[in-house]
């Protein structure tokens, strides 16, 4: 990575065409000055992963082969621009699947080598972040965020576009993996987080599962308990030749994590000093999460922020805002920089 001069940047247009393919997603979109879409193209593959009851790696890399340059077309199509009109190129790097990532990473890097515009690498957990940006003009560091997506569950603060300090996080599994477990056990296909989430609805939380590290005096979170306990209780069902039900069960999981979920994030939100909550990750599409952290921060005289549904789970045009705030902040990557699969919060 390397710092430019940021001076002249700041005064003109930056337009960036960014690439996400750190999981299951093949995703290109058009961003001006960080918070304009200009486009935004999604290619899922969940019909091809849903036969395997979750994303098989390798199957995901080819599908990306596949549908990589379509979507980039199409995403420029879209916005109604050629190659030649956008300033930087840009890739998710990590975290996520390494041969996913290599594919779009790889697919930037040719293009920023064959047009000669600067490339820009970008943390994908970063990007979630930055979806908010693009929903909220007025929207700025620092605050705090609860980022809860498959593979992450953390509380953070953003001091800065590029400065973000972890104070909280899971112990075991993220929230979005305990969904997809749980949704897994109560025989419900993949990706089980938006089927458990609509499940709840017609259930009742008239389950005690354990909300672990509740009473806690810290911004840790563990999910790994809570799935057993719904095993368990599956099991203990059975055994006993006792009927049960599938959306009561949904129902008091939710509960229990979307409960657990909100305590830390205000308790953080709070400790610090700040007024508002901003959410972001797969999981921030969740609907019980949505209301009552809504609900509590109205009690509590909070703002609360969370992105519009299409920008919760992965896209492109998250990467292009936080790329964008790289930019403008002199950051650059070369040829060199290579896919990081456990790439971490705030390591770039
Ligand atoms: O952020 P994301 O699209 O991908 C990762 O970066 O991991 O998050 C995907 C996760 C999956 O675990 C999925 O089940 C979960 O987000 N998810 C939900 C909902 N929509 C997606 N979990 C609960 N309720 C939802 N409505
Ligand atoms: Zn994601």
């Amino acid at each position: 990575m390397k710092s430019l001069n940021n001076d002249k940047i700041k005064e003109k247009d930056v337009i960036i065409l960014a690439i996400e393919s750190s999981c299951d997603e093949t995703a290109a979109a058009v961003i001006k000055n960080g918070r304009e879409i200009m486009s935004n193209i999604v290619s899922t593959q969940i019909e091809i992963h849903k036969k395997f009851g979750g994303v098989v790696p390798e199957v995901a890399s080819r599908n990306h082969v596949v549908d990589i340059n379509p979507v980039i077309e199409n995403a420029l199509l879209a916005a109604k621009i050629k190659l030649e009109d956008v300033d930087v190129i840009a890739a998710t790097y990590g975290p996520g699947l390494v041969g996913a990532l290599l594919v779009g990473l790889s697919t930037a890097k040719a293009l920023s080598y064959a047009t000669g515009k600067p490339f820009v690498g970008v943390n994908h957990i970063q990007g979630h972040i930055a979806a908010n940006y693009l929903a909220f003009p007025e929207l700025k560091p620092p605050f705090i965020s609860l980022i809860v997506s498959g593979g992450h569950t953390h509380i953070v603060e953003v001091k800065d576009y590029n400065e973000i300090e972890i104070i909280g996080k899971t112990r075991d599994d993220a929230a979005g993996e305990a969904y997809d477990k749980v949704a897994r056990a109560i025989g419900l296909g993949y990706p089980g987080g938006p089927l458990v989430d609509e499940l709840a609805k017609e259930g009742s939380p008239n389950i005690e599962f354990p909300k672990a590290m509740y009473k806690e005096d810290n911004y840790d979170f563990s999910f790994s308990g809570i799935k057993s306990s719904v095993l368990n209780y599956i099991n203990n069902k059975k055994m006993k030749g006792q009927t049960y039900s599938n959306a009561d069960i949904a129902a008091s999981f939710q509960h229990a994590v979307v409960d657990i979920l909100i305590h830390k994030t205000i308790k953080a939100v709070k400790d610090r000093g700040y007024d508002c909550v901003v959410l972001s990750g797969g999981v921030s599409a969740n609907s019980a999460l949505r209301k009552n952290m809504e609900k509590r921060c109205k009690e509590d005289k909070l703002d609360i922020y969370y992105p519009p549904l299409g920008l919760c789970t992965d896209n492109a045009a998250m990467i292009g805002s936080c790329a964008y705030y790289r930019y403008i902040d002199g950051y650059v990557d070369d040829m060199y920089l290579n896919a990081k699969p456990n790439l971490k919060i705030g390591e770039n």
